[in-house]
């Protein structure tokens, strides 16, 4: 069920769930999360069960000041007390030291904790008036695109969770980036803070491990095939799909598809190829309004009657990069 997160009535009913162990949906700046108490082991096996998600992929604890922060993370460094400094509250994860408060279903085994304070009222609120500590994946099934609207959460879960606080659109539209602070700073997840404004609190000791290839067993986070549509979704430069969608043979395969661009100027560039449709990130050509609207366009494009999406690399600095490694990852056959 739907409810308006503005009013405290709701709030409070979102409360009552968590303070009693159950799964409550809600908005953030980000995405929307499916929340639950962290130190409540049902609620939390819950969120798992839900999402069809394995235990093995472990959980953000959203706080919202610095005594929750204190129970579930130790021996902070200073570089991350800047990074809390600058961006709390805000969509940066820190990975660090946990505490034996936090239960090991929560991290996946692992001896760090991801941990992050949200700056959504609504979010900020079900933490301060429940009193406890958050775990709230993205609220969609695993490996499906994250919920930027109260809707999008519905279309994930029906009715199988009970209460979706609705907070209408997410602000930034793209998950927080995830940074661990144990040892040097290293950004686990692009996300909604740029690599450009990290590396300005971090210098020139940041490092940047989001790739999985090659590694046996992936990294948590690192999954290389997420955020996918159910529709077939490719990627191009500008200059390889003018090529493929140029050739003849591929006549047929354009009338039937999506094209999802960055821009306008580049609706236009694409207009010739008589595709079934073109969808464009932000009219502008800013990554941050494009941010926003990735994943409800990549939604429109699923529920459209075209057959397969063609998505357009977007220019690669900031907010773009994050975008890019979204759209890469959200590749399928
Ligand atoms: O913006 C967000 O971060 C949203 C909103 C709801 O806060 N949450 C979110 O959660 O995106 P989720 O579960 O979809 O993604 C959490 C990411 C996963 O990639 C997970 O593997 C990684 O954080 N993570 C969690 N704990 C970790 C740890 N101890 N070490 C490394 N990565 C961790
Ligand atoms: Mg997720």
């Amino acid at each position: 069920m739907i409810l308006d997160g503005r009013k405290k009535l709701n709030i409070d009913r979102a409360v009552q769930l968590i303070k009693s162990g159950d799964v409550v949906a809600f908005p953030t700046e980000t995405v929307y999360g499916l929340g639950a108490d962290l130190g409540n082991l049902e609620a939390v096996s819950k969120i798992f069960r839900v999402k069809g998600r394995p235990t093995t992929d472990p959980l953000i604890a959203h706080i919202g000041d610095a005594d929750q922060l204190s129970k579930v993370v130790k021996n902070l460094s200073k570089m991350a007390e800047s990074l809390i400094a600058k961006f709390w509250p805000g969509p940066l994860t820190l990975v660090g030291e946990k505490t034996g408060f936090v239960p090991d279903l929560v991290t996946a085994g692992l001896p760090t904790v991801a941990v992050r304070m949200p700056r959504h009222l609504i979010a900020l609120a079900l933490i301060k008036n429940s009193g406890k500590i958050i775990v709230a994946p993205s609220a969609n099934r695993f490996q499906h695109i994250s919920p930027t609207s109260a809707k999008h959460v519905e279309m994930e879960f029906g009715d199988s969770i009970p209460l979706i606080l609705d907070g209408g659109p997410c602000e930034v539209g793209l998950e927080s980036t995830v940074v661990s602070v144990v040892g040097n700073p290293t950004i686990l997840r692009l996300g909604g803070i740029s690599k450009e404004e990290i590396q300005d609190v971090c210098g020139e000791k940041l490092e940047v491990k989001i790739e999985n290839r090659g590694q046996s067993k992936p990294a948590p986070g690192m999954l290389e095939f997420h955020y996918a549509p159910g529709k077939p979704l490719r990627l191009f430069s500008k200059s390889e799909l003018k090529s493929f969608l140029g050739k003849r043979s591929n006549k047929k395969l354009t009338v039937d598809s999506t094209l999802i661009c960055f821009s306008n100027d580049e609706k236009k560039e694409f207009q010739t190829f008589e595709l079934s449709e073109i969808l464009v990130l932000s009219n502008r050509g800013n990554s941050k309004e494009a941010g926003k609207n990735l994943y409800s366009t990549i939604r429109n494009a699923d529920l459209s009657l075209s057959k397969r999406i063609f998505a357009l690399e977007c220019p690669d600095d900031l907010l773009g990069a994050t975008l890019n490694d979204r759209l890469r990852r959200a590749q399928h056959e």
